[in-house]
């Protein structure tokens, strides 16, 4: 799971009971310390609500405090800073960190962010030196730095959640391989397929999730440190030292680019949302197949509720909320896409929005994974009932066709018209394909022998579907274990 700071302390620049308004924030306001010398008077009380992103950005402190140490480690290693302005800062660092993860910090909406929230604090612990630390770079590149570093975090955390979502739907594809169930087009009985083909399924597309993030996770690991407010710097650092330290494989090549650029955030909110809606998916199924009309699988008093007044209930709550929850994830996606459109280059403040529909899609995401792994890990296939189901709708149609055209050499067009005039037979007597006798379909095609009999039986049908990819039992255990070398 996602572990969030707690909300420690936030203290407010309005005054208590005053109203936010537009007017000049004057008396008893003083202009911010860190940029004062041009500003006389505070900010309207207005800023203090739309301004700061304190309330939020205190989530990736641990990644700010490490970019702080990377770079006065740097700045000193490059005789830019001296040695003991470098100790010193190192060690108030470990102190603000210390004081943030045991909720000891009061996080102040005046200084607007993390950075100027780390930095204040740092200075009153240190005196001048904390001053020194912000040598060579800008909030811009610290922030780009910081929601890297976070989501990457991120990335790691939600491939772990898929690789346990995929080792539970491999476990239940194995232990259910020979399980018969209609396939469906159109949500009608289009072919027999195997219970453990359709896990495998999800097993495939939660593998290319995974794919999409570390794809994500190698384009979003350049380090942006050092690329300053937009244009670089004229001190002489070492982007490549603390890029190294911080975990990046290098340093990024452009500064306007570094700064003013989130399709890092952008990606992983599209590789979120094609999960997402894979999951919602699978949860669209849940909710069908635990329904009185499907009795395809059961879920434990774990992932369902009752309802407060139809007694016999048993609701798929958690896979409900699954499918409900992507849009969420989507809609994080599709607001970040909006906020980032219009922007020139380089840092527009446009872009402090990027952070809350993110964390919310993470953290979405994260509970979405977590409830997945545990239905799957759940849920018990209703063998008897998906294997008379797989015998309804004349499922095996197909089969027939493909035995015609085997055994009487017909063309596929042909056969495919007289196994139609067979289901038409059937639906009309009101009975399965393999019930109708032989003279009945004889009436139809004279050459059908009764061999015709044995595909007409859906765990034929599935046992004969043994091309690469196909639906067989035998294919099944084999894709399992291919699987579990590929993915686990
Ligand atoms: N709080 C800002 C953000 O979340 C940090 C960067 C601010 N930079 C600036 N020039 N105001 O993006």
């Amino acid at each position: 799971m996602i572990t969030k700071p707690d909300q420690s302390t936030i203290q407010s620049n309005a005054q208590p009971g005053a109203q936010p308004g537009a007017q000049p924030n004057s008396a008893g306001s003083q202009a911010s310390t860190m940029w004062g010398g041009r500003f006389r008077d505070g900010p309207s009380q207005v800023m203090d609500q739309i301004n700061p992103s304190i309330d939020f950005d205190q989530r990736f402190y641990a990644q700010d405090i490490a970019g702080s140490r990377a770079h006065a480690a740097m700045l000193v290693a490059q005789g830019i800073i001296s040695a003991k302005d470098g100790a010193d800062i190192a060690r108030g660092l470990d102190q603000v960190e210390q004081e943030i993860t045991e909720g000891r910090f009061t996080f102040s909406r005046a200084l607007e962010d993390i950075h100027m929230n780390v930095e204040a604090r740092l200075a009153t612990l240190i005196g001048d030196a904390a001053g020194r630390m912000h040598t060579a770079r800008s909030r811009n590149d610290q922030v780009a730095t910081d929601f890297k570093m976070w989501v990457r975090g991120a990335i790691d955390n939600i491939d772990a959640g898929l690789k346990a979502l995929q080792a539970a739907l491999i476990d239940q594809a194995e232990a259910n391989a020979d399980v018969v169930m209609p396939g469906f087009t159109h949500l009608q009985a289009a072919q027999p397929v195997t219970f453990g083909h359709h896990m495998m399924a999800y097993v495939e597309m939660i593998g290319r999730d995974r794919g999409r993030f570390a794809d994500c996770r190698v384009r979003l690991n350049e380090c942006p440190l050092g690329s300053a407010a937009l244009a670089g710097t004229s001190f002489p650092i070492d982007r490549d030292a603390t890029a190294a330290a911080l975990g990046f494989s290098g340093p990024t090549a452009n500064s306007l680019d570094a700064v003013s650029d989130r399709d890092f955030a952008l990606e992983f909110l599209a590789a979120a949302s094609i999960t997402a809606m894979h999951l919602s998916r699978f949860s669209e199924e849940i909710v069908n197949w635990m329904s009185a009309q499907f009795q395809f699988i059961t879920l434990s008093d774990s992932f369902t509720t009752g309802s407060s007044i139809m007694p016999q209930k048993r609701n798929p709550d958690a896979a409900e909320l699954v499918r409900g929850k992507s849009g969420r994830v989507i809609g994080a996606l599709t607001a970040l896409l909006v906020m980032m459109k219009g922007l020139p280059l380089a840092f527009c403040k446009d872009m402090q929005e990027d952070k809350e529909p993110l964390f919310d899609a993470a953290d979405t995401l994260d509970v979405c994974i977590a409830a997945c792994v545990g239905m799957v890990t759940d849920m018990r296939a209703n063998a008897p009932a998906l294997r008379q189901a797989a015998e309804l709708g004349f499922a095996t149609a197909t089969d027939l066709a493909d035995w015609l055209v085997r055994s009487l050499d017909m063309p596929f067009r042909n056969a495919h018209h007289v196994t139609g005039a067979v289901v038409k037979l059937a639906e009309q007597r009101g009975c399965k394909l393999d019930e109708l006798d032989l003279p009945a379909l004889q009436a139809i095609e004279p050459r059908i022998t009764d061999a015709v009999y044995a595909v007409l039986d859906p765990a034929r049908s599935v046992s004969s579907r043994t091309s690469f990819g196909g639906t067989a039992p035998a294919n099944v255990r084999a894709a399992a274990a291919a699987a579990r070398a590929r993915f686990l």
